[in-house]
């Protein structure tokens, strides 16, 4: 299968660029952009492209590319496209030239395209683009022919035919510009000729023969079910591939929704019958480890030991019955996965199960079916598995779960009463038609007592507020414009019916500079 690798270059840009091309049939990877030569020829890319990033060539410990790169691409004939910072980067190690310009541009903007070209082949002469630079080229290298400018920006795309090297200022990967998909399918299938091959249909299949052949005909697996979208398409899938050889654990860590412990087992137990399904309620044990704990990094800390423990003695337990346990499935997907540079590393997550400490003759292999897929494609796969539309569409749902939406200490009437409210804000969002359009909307629990009147009464009682927010990818994130008289009926309700809440803010942060959650 063709395969097209994003060097990444820093910020959210790799991903949503990976994810594009492979909305548009091929396949797509992200390596960091300091990977050596031999690991990018053992992925036999078919084009690469370079993603744009936050900084400028010029600064110092910018991320550069090695001296070979180019020369790689070029002798070999590897079609490359510098997105941004990308761009700069090839004209640079060029011969172009690149300035820093004090005043940034960002926004749209009209680009009209010079003579014909591949690149924007069957495209009108004027387009609208979205552009985030500081960095300008002001002189072309020998060889390149400029494919586009703007009123500010004499360059704002480029290409080499002969060299396959291109470039382009503005990020066609956003959805600020409405022909971008257009521009890097011309890229991907015009200039890199790849063939369209990458699709989620035969994905299934593959996956099921692949889960057979790894496990083998006796062998059993063990997977933590976390409720949400894709620990349940990886236990939909094992059964498919290997039925009651999986065992699955559901952990009630007291921290969850309202009735979401009984929807769990409703779904996994009645509606989509798997036999080995063990619920573990440890509610009062998590709830006691976490009393008085402020500090949220410590919550997360004693929710994700709390649960490494139960999750493993569950684990030795059925394996004294079960001594053919290998497997430890996991739902890992993609971009919890990549391992990329230096701005991303930070941000990488490590799945707590990684941490499992189990006795050294159990010796677990893990089985990730779906490291290679984003969200939305594990969506897609749980869409076409008859997993429920509640579960495939369900909101992302943080580990420690209730536990950071509360400011400060956790306990049980905090919990019940964050729980009334979530459920009422989800109710209203459902039945406005618009909860499948955010990506998040949940309360948060501030421990702030204001003064409040009810009927001839004062009141003294916490804050709620509301978040809802809008995003790709959880990356970057904007609030929601939410109707005033829905957000008037949601709050005016959380009011009449939580006891303990006499007061509801909406937060109106975008992320960044806030984050999606509060701790
Ligand atoms: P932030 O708050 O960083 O969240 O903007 C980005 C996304 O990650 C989720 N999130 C978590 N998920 N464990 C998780 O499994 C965590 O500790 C955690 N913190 C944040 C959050 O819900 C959002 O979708």
């Amino acid at each position: 299968m063709d395969v097209i690798i994003v060097l990444d270059f820093g910020g959210q840009y790799a991903h949503l660029i990976t994810r594009r091309i492979r909305d548009l049939g091929v396949y797509a990877e992200i390596l960091p952009y300091d990977v050596n030569l031999r690991m990018l020829e053992e992925n036999k890319p078919k084009a690469i492209i370079l993603s744009g990033g936050p900084g400028s060539v010029y600064e110092e410990n910018s991320p550069q590319l090695s001296e070979q790169f180019l020369e790689y691409t070029i002798k070999n004939k590897i079609p490359v496209l510098g997105i941004c910072y990308g761009h700069h980067l090839i004209m640079k190690l060029q011969g172009g030239k690149v300035e820093l310009k004090t005043k940034k541009e960002y926004g749209k903007t009209k680009i009209i395209i010079e003579e014909p070209n591949l690149l924007f082949d069957s495209l009108e002469k004027e387009q609208i683009v979205w552009m985030s630079h500081g960095d300008q080229i002001t002189e072309l290298a020998d060889g390149f022919k400029i494919y586009g400018k703007t009123k500010t920006c004499p360059v704002a795309a480029y290409g080499n035919q002969e060299k396959k090297l291109f470039g382009v200022q503005f990020h066609p990967e956003v959805s600020n510009t409405p022909k971008g998909d257009k521009i890097l399918e011309n890229f991907i299938y015009k200039i890199a000729q790849c063939k369209k091959e990458w699709k989620l249909e035969g994905w299934i299949d593959n996956s099921i023969n692949d889960i057979k052949k790894v496990v083998g005909p006796k062998k059993k697996v063990i997977l933590g079910i976390s409720g949400g979208v894709d620990s349940s398409v990886v236990a939909v899938l094992l059964n498919k591939a290997i039925g009651d050889r999986l065992h699955s654990i559901f952990v009630n860590n007291g921290v969850l929704r309202k009735n979401e412990e009984i929807e769990v087992q409703e779904t996994f137990k009645n509606k989509l019958k798997f036999k080995n399904f063990h619920y573990i309620d440890a509610e009062d044990l998590f709830l006691e480890r976490l009393k008085d704990i402020e500090d949220p990094e410590e919550k997360r800390r004693i929710i994700g030991h709390t649960f490494i423990e139960v999750f493993e003695n569950k684990t030795i337990e059925l394996e004294k019955v079960n001594s053919d346990i290998k497997f430890l499935a996991q739902g890992t997907i993609y971009p919890d996965r990549v391992e990329t540079s230096a701005t991303s590393k930070a941000s990488a997550k490590i799945k707590s199960h990684h941490n499992l400490t189990l006795p050294d003759d159990m010796m677990l292999e893990i089985l990730e079916p779906l490291k290679d897929l984003y969200k939305d494609e594990v969506r897609e796969i749980g869409k076409k598995l008859g997993i429920p539309q509640e579960i495939i569409s369900r909101h992302p749902f943080p580990g420690p779960g209730l536990a950071v939406r509360i400011i400060g200490p956790v306990d049980k009437i905090k919990l019940d009463i964050l729980r009334e409210a979530d459920e009422i804000l989800i109710e209203e969002i459902k039945k406005a038609g618009i909860y499948e359009n955010l990506w998040q909307a949940f309360c948060v629990f501030l421990p702030l007592k204001t003064v409040g009147v009810m009927g001839d009464f004062r009141t003294y009682e916490y804050i709620c507020a509301i978040r809802a927010v809008e995003s790709m990818d959880a990356m970057t994130a904007n609030f929601s414009k939410l109707d005033w008289a829905l957000l008037e009926k949601i709050g005016t309700r959380i009011i009449n019916e939580v006891k303990g809440i006499n007061r509801v803010v909406y937060d109106i942060s975008n992320k960044p500079p806030s984050t999606i959650e509060y701790e």
